[in-house]
């Protein structure tokens, strides 16, 4: 995959920026805050508000390296596992990540590592 592909995947995770009314700084959650179908193998089969219960919203992945395990059941304890666990929507990006090279796979952990 090349380096573009797998930006403009992150790039998923940073469209929100908000802005401090007060301290007018910005915060990137590097989420976009929407419900978004994680398919059946992610499924917890839990329906609350508006979500199935194969859905699940992207959380903020702002500092997600400080986390000791991921995704909303703590499945994965790798943020490797994370990338490649997702299903229904979030499976392109799950291929895209197992296909790229080992320097593409290290810049792209690398970078969720110092977020
Ligand atoms: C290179 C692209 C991507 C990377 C590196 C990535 C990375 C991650 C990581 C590390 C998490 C775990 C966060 C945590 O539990 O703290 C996560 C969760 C999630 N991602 Fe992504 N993601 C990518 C693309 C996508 C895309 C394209 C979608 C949806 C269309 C998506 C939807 C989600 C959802 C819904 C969760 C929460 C799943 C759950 O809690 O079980 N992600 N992502």
């Amino acid at each position: 995959m090349s380096k573009s592909g797998a930006l403009s995947a992150i790039r998923h995770h940073a469209k929100v920026r908000f802005t401090h009314c007060r301290l007018r700084s910005r915060l990137r959650l590097y989420s976009d805050l929407f419900l978004h179908d994680m398919g059946a193998t992610l499924a917890d089969d839990i329906e609350q508000g508006q979500a199935t219960g194969s859905e699940f919203r992207t959380i903020a992945t702002l500092r997600v390296s400080e986390r000791p395990h991921f995704l909303h059941n703590g499945r994965a304890t790798t943020l490797q596992e994370a990338d490649t666990g997702a299903r229904g929507q979030g499976a392109a990006a799950a291929r895209n990540f197992e296909a790229l090279s080992q320097p593409k796979e290290k810049e792209l952990l690398a970078f969720l590592n110092c977020i």
